[in-house]
């Protein structure tokens, strides 16, 4: 049995649903979400269209269709300013030619959703990638890694120099989001990787896989914190090698004890 006052509330409840029903017609509440939406939307691109003209139009142009200190911004899409922001590469330093560096992000979330919303507003592009490692193929990430990246970015993603002075970054600090629109995008000299040549499921095995080359599996016993082959060398030299030593010397010394 319900209880009286639940009956009451469930009772007053349907009363004022019946009531704006009523008011507003059947297909009020559905109508007033939509409009609710597209304001928030338009908001969130006038915001951005705002950050654009202070920070970014003085070399991409009022109308962001680029001049002679940088590109065009139309159909780049929305991958693209996810990409060049949340990696700190623009606001460049710089204008054209220039390959901006990784750096910390000049903006914060919220404004630079409102760059990327405002961005996809001109034109096409390839829109913010749905990217998930949790169930992802590492391995299989890694055969895909080796025959479409090792070659700029090395093997273990360090990174390299490639022609005109322009070079492959090391992928340490990158997010899995940002290996995917990387792809997606294919900035400065990186190639297009489309979804026809790195699958959706693939792109996203190729996330985990550049993850886990910032903590591959240890297998070569004590870890130095990654300092190289040299430092840990002489470490292992002198640590070794010291130990040696003061074990012979140890020896000696007993033997010299016994036979006294
Ligand atoms: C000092 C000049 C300068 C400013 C300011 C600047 N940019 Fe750029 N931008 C560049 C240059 C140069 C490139 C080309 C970089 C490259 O090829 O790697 C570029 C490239 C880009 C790209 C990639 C375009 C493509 O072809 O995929 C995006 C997106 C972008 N900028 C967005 C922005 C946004 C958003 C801002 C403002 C927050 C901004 N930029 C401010 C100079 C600038
Ligand atoms: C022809 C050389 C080349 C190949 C092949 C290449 N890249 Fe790149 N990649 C670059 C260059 C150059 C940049 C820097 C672009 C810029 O900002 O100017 C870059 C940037 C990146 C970044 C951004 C790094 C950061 O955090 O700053 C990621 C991630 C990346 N590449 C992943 C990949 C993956 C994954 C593949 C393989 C599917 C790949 N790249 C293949 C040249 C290459």
């Amino acid at each position: 049995m319900m209880s009286a006052p639940w009956a009451r509330a469930l009772a007053c409840a349907a009363t004022a649903a019946a009531a704006l029903f009523f008011v507003h017609g059947a297909s009020a509440a559905p109508a007033a979400r939509q409009t609710t939406t597209t304001t928030a939307d338009q908001q969130l691109v006038a915001h951005g269209r705002e950050l654009y003209l202070t920070g970014c139009s003085s070399c991409h142009g009022q109308d962001a269709t680029g001049t002679v200190l940088a590109p065009t911004l139309v159909n780049v899409g929305a991958a693209s300013a996810s990409f060049f922001l949340t990696t700190g590469r623009m606001p460049a330093a710089q204008p054209l030619p220039y390959q901006p560096p990784r750096k910390e992000p000049a903006y914060d979330q919220a404004d630079i959703d409102a760059l990327v919303a405002y961005v996809a507003t001109l034109g096409s592009g390839p829109p913010v990638p749905n990217v998930n490692v949790a169930s992802a193929d590492v391995p299989a990430g890694g055969v895909i890694y080796r025959a479409n990246c090792a070659a700029c970015h090395q093997a273990a993603g360090a990174g390299g120099a490639l022609s005109y002075g322009q070079y492959a970054p090391n992928l340490h600090d990158s997010t899995a989001q940002q290996v995917v629109e990387a792809i997606r995008i294919g900035p400065g000299q990186m190639p297009v990787f489309s979804p026809a040549v790195i699958s959706d499921q693939d792109a996203n095995n190729l996330a985990a896989y550049v993850q886990y080359l910032r903590h591959p599996d240890n297998r070569g016993g004590l870890n130095l914190g990654g300092t190289g082959p040299v430092p840990e060398g002489l470490v292992a030299l002198v640590v070794g090698l010291g130990g040696a030593i003061f074990v012979c010397v140890w020896i000696v010394g007993r033997r010299r004890h016994a036979t006294d």
